[in-house]
């Protein structure tokens, strides 16, 4: 845990919350200078209070037992480093029956791992008793024959066969106990970091551009367990037939659902609207049941240039997505018409609409196309988890990312077919190419008290009931004016039109596995409160929301299909000392300082980890972990930290419960930095690079406790 030298001063100065500059530029295109998309005039939450029916719906039977915690608590002055982590519990629960693992069950859930402290150390530090490795980083090989990564000789050819740029989804999928395919997401690419010598985007040759092109995407890496250990590593010899990578540069996706062949999907170079190449901005996603990958497309905007020149009647639905339609290069363009010119909308206007979407990918069919489902809507995607409803039909919860945007699902029509064999995974993978959207209402119970400032109303809880509201199923539009394509390649649309809630930047939506409830990142929202925008409401309670909260969805009747819903906050983050934050009722003085959730997973016991962007209280980004049932609701406690300017993404529990993965997302990314002059060193001490992570414990036992 030694602390590295910065080799560079740190100018950054953060316009948008905490996040530098140059994050902004590059990841979503300068989105907060943007006005904000949503100028609707939807109802505010607080025009609609509606009687509190039952606080909590019926949990899924015989799953939340096995999650009573015995835990007594041990981090009293943890974060100033005080006190022993307790030994693991030995009582064996497993509520699911994940693969075995070396050294017994997935262990009993108690979190007594010792929480690390805030800091700005440029590099990984993880609890006491555990390890971690860089799994891959940028430019390592990623398909069998790849060259060795050149800084100095960058071609697209190469990027395209190795590790893409700025990882954020990690998924682990098990071949067996030693073998795992490792699926990733390559959000968006930073030539500043990436390029020695960079001046400018304009002054990039066409094959830059081409490079950063190939290092978006995804890649598929076969991955072997290190000697029974939960440490990972590539796979370096042999066929390794899954190996992949997948790119915004040449890789063909297929369009499926009803909005596929539409006119708003047809272009020149794609008359009939049913095939896409590329992918762009890929930030969360989701392993389903079935064995494949979901991927959001997010911040597809801010590739687009000509906005200005598009035809008029176009032009308000591109501004609802973020694009620019009064000048020809919006505010950091990356310009890439220089490098095809289907990114210019004056040319090319429905190029746009082939973006934004939920993508499937089967990691174990390495030939097979990539789809993109139009059934789960259109709209700056940061990812799509699914549960498999009691009554067979699966169910994707899925954010809008952009301040004052809305939370969907979608159910499908057909219904899972469980078992490997041929055709249950046949089946399967229709799952999502039919069935019905829905956007989210959410009212509070006691809206009439709510200021803005955090205070808890007088019955204890940030809390309320929820509908979802059907938007299209199958061909079948329920917005007035609007068809079934125009729903779903304009959901925002149609979501503004039904009334959903405006929440604060809906990110990471996954639901438990074990209890079917459902967890919302809402990463924050500065705009909240603010002249002429909506103003703080239960579910998004204070105004110029620097922190964010945690939102628990709990269907009715533990039916992930139902059209109803109860809601609570269990978490509003920020420092426990802020009178505004809220830790489930526990102690603050054991929890640990959060701000930011972005991405969130489960692990084998059910306990809930939360990855933050953006980190507002002056530390680096981190991973945390807190139970989520029994007494130790709301003892979040940090679990890691990434190193400076990194962003911690893509956290992933294997189902062993032995190795906690995360992808460490623009490190070193601080305005004036660059390859020559990095602001980070990590991981390999010249300049930055991002990488995987896998962390795992030294005595081989469970994570977390
Ligand atoms: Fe790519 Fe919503 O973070
Ligand atoms: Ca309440
Ligand atoms: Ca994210």
């Amino acid at each position: 845990m030694s602390e590295r030298p910065r080799p560079l001063p740190l100018i950054g100065t953060p316009r948008h919350g905490a996040r530098d500059a140059m994050t902004c530029q590059y990841r979503c295109g300068n989105a907060c200078d943007h006005p904000v998309p949503n100028t609707s005039a939807n109802p505010y939450f607080g025009d609609l209070v509606e009687a509190e029916v039952s606080r909590r719906g019926v949990v899924r039977a015989g799953a939340v037992g096995a999650l009573v915690l015995g835990f007594g608590g041990t981090v009293a002055g943890a974060l100033a480093g005080a006190g022993p982590a307790a030994a693991a519990p030995a009582t064996p629960a497993a509520p699911v029956a994940p693969a075995a693992a070396p050294g017994g069950g997935v262990g009993s859930g108690a979190l007594t791992f010792k929480p690390i402290p805030p800091n700005k150390l440029d590099t990984l530090i993880v609890p006491n008793g555990y390890d971690h490795a860089v799994v891959i980083k940028w430019g390592d090989p990623v398909v069998p024959g790849a060259p060795a990564f050149d800084l100095h000789g960058q071609t697209a050819a190469a990027q395209a066969k190795q590790f893409g740029f700025n990882n954020d989804f990690v998924g682990v999928l098990p071949i067996d106990r030693k073998r795992a395919l490792l699926v990733v997401n390559h959000e968006y690419t930073n030539e500043d970091l990436m390029f020695p010598g960079f001046t400018g985007q304009d002054a990039l040759s066409v094959e830059q551009l081409r490079v950063a092109m190939a290092a978006h995407g995804m890649s598929v890496v076969e991955l072997e367990r290190v000697d029974g250990t939960g440490r990972w590593r590539p796979v370096g010899h042999g066929r390794r037939p899954y190996n992949r990578r997948v790119t915004a540069l040449a890789t063909t996706f297929e369009l499926t659902g009803p909005a596929a062949g539409s006119a708003w999907l047809r272009t020149a170079a794609d008359p009939k609207g049913r095939t896409v190449v590329g992918t762009l901005n890929n930030c969360a996603g989701g392993v389903t049941p079935w064995g494949t990958v979901l991927s959001g497309e997010e911040n597809f905007n801010q590739y687009f240039v000509g906005g200005d020149g598009a035809p008029e009647e176009l032009k308000p639905k591109l501004a609802r997505y973020g694009i620019p339609t009064d000048a020809r290069y919006p505010s950091g363009s990356r310009k890439w018409d220089r490098a095809d010119e289907r990114f210019d909308l004056a040319k090319h206007p429905n190029e746009a609409h082939r973006f934004g979407w939920v993508v499937e990918i089967d990691p174990f069919d390495p030939d097979g196309k990539p789809r993109k489902h139009t059934a789960l809507g259109r709209f700056k995607h940061e990812g799509a988890n699914v549960i498999v409803a009691e009554n067979g039909h699966v169910v994707a919860y899925m954010g809008d990312d952009e301040r004052f945007d809305y939370l969907y699902k979608f159910v499908s029509d057909k219904k899972f077919m469980p078992g490997n064999s041929w055709v249950a995974r046949k089946h399967n993978l229709t799952l999502l190419e039919s069935g019905t959207l829905y956007a989210a209402v959410l009212t509070g119970n006691s809206a009439g008290e709510i200021d803005g400032t955090g205070q808890l109303p007088s019955d204890g809880a940030f809390d309320g009931r929820g509908r979802w509201i059907r938007l299209v199923s199958g061909n079948r539009s329920y917005v007035d004016g609007m068809t079934a394509a125009d729903v779903l390649t304009f959901t925002r649309l149609a979501a503004d039109k039904v009334g959903a809630t405006k929440m604060d930047r809906p990110e990471d939506v996954e639901p438990s596995q074990l209890t079917g409830k459902v967890y919302v990142a809402l990463t924050n929202n500065t705009d909240r409160g603010k002249a002429g925008k909506a103003p703080a409401d239960e579910a998004n309670p204070r105004n110029l929301n620097k922190h964010g909260q945690i939102l628990e969805l709990v269907e009715d009747r533990g039916d992930n299909t139902s059209e109803t819903f109860a809601w609570s906050l269990p978490i509003v983050c920020g420092d426990p000392a802020d009178p505004s934050t809220h830790f489930a009722g526990y102690d603050k003085a054991k929890v640990s300082p959060i701000s930011c959730p972005d991405n969130v997973a489960f692990d084998a016991t059910g306990n809930l980890w939360i990855a933050t962007d953006g980190n507002a209280l002056g530390s680096n980004d981190g991973l945390f972990a807190t139970a989520i049932e029994g007494p130790e609701r709301g003892h979040l406690k940090q679990f890691l930290t990434v190193p400076v300017g990194a962003e911690t993404c893509g956290p992933f529990i294997t189902r062993d419960n032995r190795s906690v993965f995360v992808a460490v997302q623009h490190p070193g990314e601080i305005t004036g930095a660059s390859v020559e002059n990095p602001a980070s060193t990590w991981p390999d001490g010249d300049f930055a690079k991002p990488g995987v992570v896998v962390t795992w414990r030294l005595d081989g036992g469970p994570v977390g406790s």
